[in-house]
């Protein structure tokens, strides 16, 4: 038993690895059949594909194009994200498993129940199992009709994802009516105000910053908003030294062009561009997911993404738990401000080289460096035995996607070295 556990770490580790590769693309999938074509453009355009793709056990319910444009009709994105995610079930199901119901009903979570806005059992779905083969759907509230029937199976990969078309789309109770939020109405500071970002929603007001972000919000903008606490945790510089370029800057790498919910964080492998960046490689963002858990990494620090304060296609908030220190600004000296100071270099010593920067990605040991990043960051503590892969380049981005790899070779070389000693003690 006892060597079962390593395992089980080694098991997580390759997982973690596999995470990035999806086994799936629903895009590609429904691209085979253009009856769905509809269908697919609205997974793409509320982003609920990278969601589909980054699970695995899923049930997909699709309907032609002429149910597709009847229920978007004029409703605006955020809608019809939640009437399409109400049809993603998580579970698998294909046409023997549809006719094997115990009891010949069941109510099944969809991708809905998960945003945690769905009242009551709005989020799953009937799926009953009718007399003479029929198969019906409809939604869980109660006093639903079960008015959508299976009609035909589409494509299966077992079991990772199936496909299956039903005659017309599920709708919950109040899903279509509920009043949708335009950006243009949004009050952005008040949202960010209730959520715990007082400190944040000030600082874009008093820069200005807010109406790059109220013109950005109609077209697509994600906002990472760090909390009270983070402004106020130990090593974050003094921020009122900042010039009001340099404020502006650090404001606006806090988000970025174009709406990305957490699915689309969690199928991010490559570097995301920010509204401060100003070239390519400057001011952008890595971002790392282990399991649910979606992390931001600057190069100076890092952030777990925390809560969802809105999620209204184009337009979405995150709360964080750490300001994002951008290396352009923060990265010569891990600590501008008179804080703690570490025993090394107290004061900025850019003197040596233009290597700096990179030197402090990855590397949370200087003590003024960053509030202790939380447990979420990088796959286990390896990060500290990661050093020196850097100094070569002053692109810091560049180092930054670069040291991140080894961090991960080492954890992975860590757990089987734990399950190969484990072996021979046991
Ligand atoms: C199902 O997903 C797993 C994990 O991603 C993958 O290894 C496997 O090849 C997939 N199965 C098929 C039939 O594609
Ligand atoms: C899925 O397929 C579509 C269409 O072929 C492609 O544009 C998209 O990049 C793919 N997505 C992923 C995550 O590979
Ligand atoms: C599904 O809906 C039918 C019809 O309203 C109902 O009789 C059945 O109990 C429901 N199934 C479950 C599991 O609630
Ligand atoms: C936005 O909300 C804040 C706090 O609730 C309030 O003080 C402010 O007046 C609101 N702004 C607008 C334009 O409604
Ligand atoms: C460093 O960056 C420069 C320009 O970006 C590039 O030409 C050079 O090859 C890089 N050096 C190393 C060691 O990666």
């Amino acid at each position: 038993m006892g060597a079962l556990q390593p395992f089980f770490v080694v098991c997580l580790g390759l997982l973690a690895f596999n995470a990035l590769v999806s086994a799936h693309n629903i895009t590609e999938l429904l691209a085979a059949f253009p009856e769905y074509s509809e269908y697919n453009n609205y997974l793409s355009q509320t982003k609920l594909d990278d969601e589909i793709n980054s699970r695995q056990t899923i049930t997909v319910l699709v309907f032609n194009n002429g149910a597709m444009s009847s229920l978007a009709g004029k409703h605006p994105l955020s809608v019809i994200k939640k009437a399409l995610s109400l049809h993603v079930v998580l579970d698998y199901y294909d046409a023997q498993k549809l006719h094997q119901i115990s009891k010949g009903t069941t109510l099944s979570t969809t991708l809905y129940q998960t945003t945690g806005n769905a009242p009551g059992n709005y989020g799953f779905v009937n799926i009953t199992d009718l007399q003479g083969g029929k198969v019906s759907f409809g939604s869980a509230a109660p006093g639903s009709k079960l008015s959508s029937s299976y009609t035909k199976s589409v494509k299966q990969i077992p079991y990772n994802i199936s496909v299956l078309e039903i005659s017309e789309p599920i709708i919950a109770p109040g899903l279509l009516t509920a009043p949708a939020p335009s950006a243009s109405d949004l009050n952005i500071t008040g949202l960010l105000e209730k959520a715990g970002c007082k400190t944040f929603a000030a600082l874009i007001l008093s820069s200005g910053v807010i109406k790059t972000y109220q013109s950005a919000a109609e077209k697509g903008l994600t906002i990472f908003a760090p909390n009270d606490e983070a402004f106020k945790a130990k090593g974050v510089p003094d921020l009122t030294k900042l010039t009001n370029a340099e404020t502006v800057s650090l404001l606006l790498y806090h988000s970025v062009a174009g709406y990305t919910p957490k699915g689309t964080l969690k199928s991010t492998t490559t570097p995301i561009s920010t509204l401060a960046t100003n070239g390519a490689g400057k001011y952008d963002l890595t971002v790392t997911h282990d399991g649910d858990s979606v992390v931001l990494h600057t190069g100076v620090d890092s952030s777990r993404l925390a809560d969802t304060v809105l999620d209204a296609t184009p337009f979405a908030i995150f709360t964080i738990d750490s300001v994002l220190l951008p290396t352009e600004l923060f990265g010569k000296s891990p600590s501008p401000a008179p804080g703690p100071a570490p025993e090394s270099s107290p004061s900025p010593a850019p003197v040596l080289a233009p290597s700096p920067a990179p030197a402090s990605v990855e590397a949370p040991s200087p003590l003024g460096a960053s509030p202790p990043a939380p447990p979420s960051d990088t796959p286990g503590g390896a990060p500290s035995d990661a050093p020196s892969a850097e100094s070569e380049n002053s692109t810091s981005t560049d180092a930054a996607g670069h040291v991140r790899a080894p961090a991960l070779l080492i954890l992975l070389v860590t757990v089987v070295a734990t399950v190969i000693s484990s072996i021979f003690l046991s």
